[in-house]
C-alpha cells in the first residue's frame, strides 16, 4: 500500500505529529544543554571541548579523582592554596600521617558537610583515611559499570525517539534514497556513538568519534523534524482530501 503523504494528513493527525516532534526536539535541545553544563569544566578550562569528553571517559591518568574533582566540580569549595597542599600530599603517596595533620583539617572546613556518612549522600566518604583512598588513586574516568548503565538507557530511549520521529518523517515526500538514508543514519550514529564511549575508555582519541556521531544524530533528527513540519503545514497537496 502506498503511504499517504504527510501534507494530506487530517488536521488532528497533523496536530498529533507536530506536538510529538516538537516535544522531542525540545528534549534534544535540553539534552544538549545538560551535556554542555555537565562536561564543560571537566578539564578545568571553560567551554566544552573534545578534551572534556576524553577526560570524562578515559580519565586524566596523570592525576587522581580527588585532584580532578578539586579542579572541576568541587573547585568552588576550596581555596587554591589549600588545594595545592592536598595535591602535594597525593603526590607524596597520600600517607596516613599527612591525612590526619594536613588534609583532614582542610576538608573539615567545607567538604565534610557533604562528604561524610552523616550527610546520607551516596558520594565518597572523605572523613576517614580508608574513605579518601577511594579517590586518591589514578583517575581512570567513568567506570565500565556506569557506562553500561548510561548506554542501555540511551539505546532504549533514543531508539524509541528515532522510531517515533522516523514514523512521521517516512511520509515526507523526497528522493527515496535520501529519505532511507536519513531514517537509518541516526540509528547507526547512535550505535557508533555508544561504541565510541567504550573505545574512549581505552584510547582518548575516540572522543572525536563521540562528537562526530553525536553531531550526525542531531543533524538527521533536525532534518527529519523540520521537513516533516514544513510539509505538514506549508505544502499544498495537489490531491488534498481534507
Ligand atoms: C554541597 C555538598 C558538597 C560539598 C560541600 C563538596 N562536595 Fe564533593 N561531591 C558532592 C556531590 C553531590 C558529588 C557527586 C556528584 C559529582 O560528582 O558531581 C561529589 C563528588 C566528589 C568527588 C568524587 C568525584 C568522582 O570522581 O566521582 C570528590 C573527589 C569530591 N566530591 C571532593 C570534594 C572536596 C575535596 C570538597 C571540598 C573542597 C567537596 N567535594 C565538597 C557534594 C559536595
Amino acid at each position: 500500500m502506498k503511504l499517504r503523504p504527510i501534507c494530506e494528513c487530517e488536521f488532528s493527525e497533523r496536530l498529533l505529529y507536530t506536538s510529538f516532534v516538537l516535544l522531542m526536539g525540545l528534549g534534544y535541545l535540553m539534552a544538549l544543554a545538560f551535556l554542555y553544563t555537565s562536561f564543560e569544566n571537566v578539564d578545568g578550562k571553560p567551554g566544552l571541548s573534545v578534551e572534556d569528553i576524553a577526560e570524562d571517559y578515559y580519565g586524566n591518568r596523570s592525576g587522581s579523582r580527588l585532584e580532578a574533582a578539586m579542579r572541576g566540580p568541587m573547585s568552588g569549595y576550596i581555596q587554591i592554596k589549600a588545594r595545592g597542599k592536598i595535591v602535594a600530599w597525593i603526590q607524596s603517596g597520600a600517607p596516613e600521617s599527612g591525612y590526619k595533620s594536613v588534609v583532614r583539617p582542610i576538608l573539615a572546613e567545607r567538604c565534610l558537610d557533604c562528604h561524610s556518612p552523616e550527610s546520607g549522600l551516596d558520594i565518597p566518604n572523605l572523613s576517614t583515611y580508608e574513605g579518601i583512598q577511594e579517590v586518591t588513586g589514578i583517575d581512570t574516568g567513568m567506570s565500565i559499570h556506569s557506562l553500561m548503565k548510561v548506554s542501555h538507557i540511551h539505546l532504549f530511549g533514543i531508539g524509541l525517539i528515532l522510531f517515533g520521529v522516523g514514523m512521521v518523517f517516512r511520509r515526507v515526500e523526497m528522493h527515496s534514497g535520501l529519505k532511507s538514508t536519513l531514517i537509518v543514519l541516526p540509528f547507526v550514529a547512535m550505535f557508533v556513538d555508544i561504541l565510541a564511549w567504550f573505545l574512549t575508555k581505552w584510547d582518548p582519541v575516540y572522543a572525536y568519534t563521540v562528537v562526530i556521531a553525536g553531531g550526525v544524530l542531531g543533524l538527521c533528527l533536525a532534518i527529519q523534524i523540520f521537513s516533516s513540519l514544513y510539509q505538514m503545514w506549508f505544502r499544498r497537496s495537489p490531491h488534498k482530501t481534507c
